[in-house]
Parts: structure tokens; sequence; C-alpha cells
């Protein structure tokens, strides 16, 4: 694919509530994954909660970068970048990561790549697939964001239409606090709809000026007041239906625009990424779409959807092909965007 060198990046990824290490060459090959996750710390609290974050990321970042060169038999010497998550995210958990690799950084007088987190979730898809070259349409739905991006080539990105209000994964995770479902709830919507019916509830479909853009929080609206109705007959709420009808709503809106967007901009082809993205319906619906409309279709392994240092690892490298490194003087910037401006 490349006539450059192998090239070993060591990435660590702490925006949120998962630590992670990996190496990986060239952008494409996996020498080592390491994801701690926290749920269990944060579960208690129905959610993440930041201080816990930060505290748990600082006990970790040196056991999984530890684990992760013993995973690929390898030691500081045989890197040669290092790379580091440094927005969007938990402002005290993005410091903790991007403190660790700025020591790191000076200590072994390694080049440090800095990563928009988003990049890295779009970026994941390279490690899936070794084949899938830009240009192609990404659909990237995450926690904090659900974005339809063009992606002409590696590391350049184009916003065709965002979310207004909340993200894809922000709606599954009210839906579930409204069903009564522990944190994390996306996953536990999606398992408990696949016994439900989607057609139980009607959820409004919203209306956004960009032909492109999403809208999550009329539907979230709608359906807690359905619950809430429900609620008052004080029959047993029947939450396979409701999470089916909520999830079938969301990813109805999600692949629709995703679609338009691909037909009107004549895509190539199309791309999932972040968090929902492992949700068993988009990628059923997905695969059904783009098979009816001739669109090859990429989605990242499953292990691979959710926050891991492997996706952070595969966008350093096209950053570092470009000798794009940053100073000591990183910082975190929690509300990085993908394309300035937008
Ligand atoms: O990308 P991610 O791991 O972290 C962020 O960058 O935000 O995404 C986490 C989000 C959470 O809101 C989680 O509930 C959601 O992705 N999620 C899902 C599923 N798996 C994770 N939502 C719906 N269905 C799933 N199977
Ligand atoms: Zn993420």
């Amino acid at each position: 694919m490349t006539n450059n060198p192998p090239i070993r990046i060591l990435a660590l990824e702490s925006s949120c509530d998962e630590t992670a290490a990996a190496i990986v060459e060239n952008g494409r090959k996996l020498l080592a994954d390491v994801v701690f996750s926290q749920i269990d710390l944060h579960a208690l609290y129905g959610g993440v909660v930041p201080e816990i974050a930060s505290r748990a990321h600082v006990e970790a970042c040196d056991r999984v970068i530890d684990e992760a060169l013993r995973q690929a038999g390898l030691s500081f010497a045989d890197i040669d970048a290092l790379a580091v998550t440094y927005g969007p995210g938990l402002v005290g958990a993005l410091l903790t990561g991007v403190s660790c690799m700025k020591g790191l950084s000076y200590a072994l007088r390694k080049p440090l790549i800095p990563v928009n987190h988003i990049e890295g979730h779009i970026a994941a898809n390279y490690l899936s697939h070794p084949d899938l070259e830009p240009p192609f349409l990404c659909l990237v739905v995450s926690g904090g964001h659900s974005h339809l991006v063009n992606v002409p080539d590696y590391a350049t990105y184009e916003l065709l239409g965002q979310t207004w209000d909340d993200a894809a994964g922000e709606a599954f995770d009210k839906a579930a606090r409204v069903l009564g479902l522990p944190y994390p709830g996306g996953p536990r919507v999606d398992a408990l709809a696949e016994e439900g019916d989607p057609a139980y509830l009607h959820l409004p479909e919203p209306h956004t000026e960009g032909r492109y853009d999403y809208s999550f929080s009329g539907v979230k609206t709608a359906f807690l007041n359905a619950v809430n109705r429900l609620e008052m007959t004080g029959q047993p709420l029947p939450k396979a239906d409701l999470a089916a009808s909520f999830r079938h709503a969301v990813v109805e809106q999600l692949a629709g625009k995703a679609m338009l967007a691909a037909r009107e901009t004549g895509a190539a082809k199309l791309a999932l990424a972040g968090g929902v993205s492992a949700n068993r319906e988009l990628r059923r619906r997905m695969t059904a779409e783009c098979e009816k409309a001739g669109l090859p279709l990429y989605m990242p392994e499953l292990r691979f959807c959710g926050d891991n240092g492997a996706m952070i690892g595969s966008a350093a490298y096209w950053r570092f092909l470009r000798g794009e490194t940053a100073p000591l003087t990183l910082n975190a910037v929690p509300g990085l965007r993908l394309v300035s401006g937008n």
C-alpha cells in the first residue's frame, strides 16, 4: 500500500471513560490493543463522573501503555512516534492523557502526534478494512457527535451535516434512563429492542434546516411523554416495544439522511463510525440500503466501534506522514471540532 518504511505509533486514548493504548504499524496493522473500561466505576452513578474518570485515567495510563508494549513484544526503542487524543472530550480526562504522552515524548525524544477523537473514530475503518481508501462519505455517530462527513483524502474532512441538539448516542442513553435501564444505556436499548415491535409507538420525524442535519431532541421528548402517559395507567411498561420504537425512529433518521447525502453528493463509498455504529438495527438497515443502492459499505468491527487506542494510532499515521506533530505546549481542547469553524 505504501513505500514508506514501517512506522510504529504508540497511541493513547483517554477522552471519556476508557483508558486505551495501542500500537499501530503504518496506520493499518494492529500490533497491540489494550482497553481499560471504567464502566464499573461509573455504573453506580448512572453515568460518567468526570472527576472519577480523570483519577482512573491517571492510575491506568502507565499500565495500559506497558501492557501494549508487552502484547506487541516491543520496547520504547521500537516506537517511531507517540499519539494522543487531545479533544473533544472531558477536559480532565483528556488532560491526563495529554500530560502522560507529553512526558513520554520529552523523555524518549520521540515526536508526539495530536489526534482529534472524531477523526480517530473515522480511522477505525482503516483498521477493519485494509482496502478502504478515501474518498468516502462517513456517518459518525457517538455519544457526543452525529456528523455526516465527506472524507476526500486521509486526514481531510468536510462537514456535510450534524445534529442540532443531542447526539444519537446521547439520545439512546436518555431513552435507556427513561426505561430504567442501567448505564451505559445505548447497547441495552439495542439488545431489548431486538425482541420488541418497532411499530408500537410512532415518533415524530424532525425538520432540520440543513438537508443533512440531524435532530433527536423532539424524538426524545415525544418518547418521554409517551412513557409518562403509559406509567400513569399503572400497567407494566412494554419496554421491548418502546425500545424497538425508539431505535427505529433514530435509525430511520440516521440512515435516511446518510443515504440522501450519498445520493446527492455522488459518494463512491459509505462508512460508519463511532459507538452507535455498533447498533444492530443501524448496521442491518445500512447494509440493506447500500446493497439496494449498489454502494460499498464499510463498518468498523464491533471492537473498534467504541473508544479505543487503535483508532487513534491509525489516524495519527496519516498526520505523521504530513509532518504534523505537536509541541510540548499541546493542551487538551474539550470542544475541539473536526472541521474548524463548524
Ligand atoms: O464513540 P463512543 O464509544 O464514545 C464517544 O465518543 O462518545 O460512543 C458511546 C455512545 C454511548 O452513547 C453509547 O450508549 C452508544 O455509543 N452506543 C450505542 C450502542 N453501543 C454504544 N447506542 C446504540 N446502540 C448500540 N449498540
Ligand atoms: Zn468516542
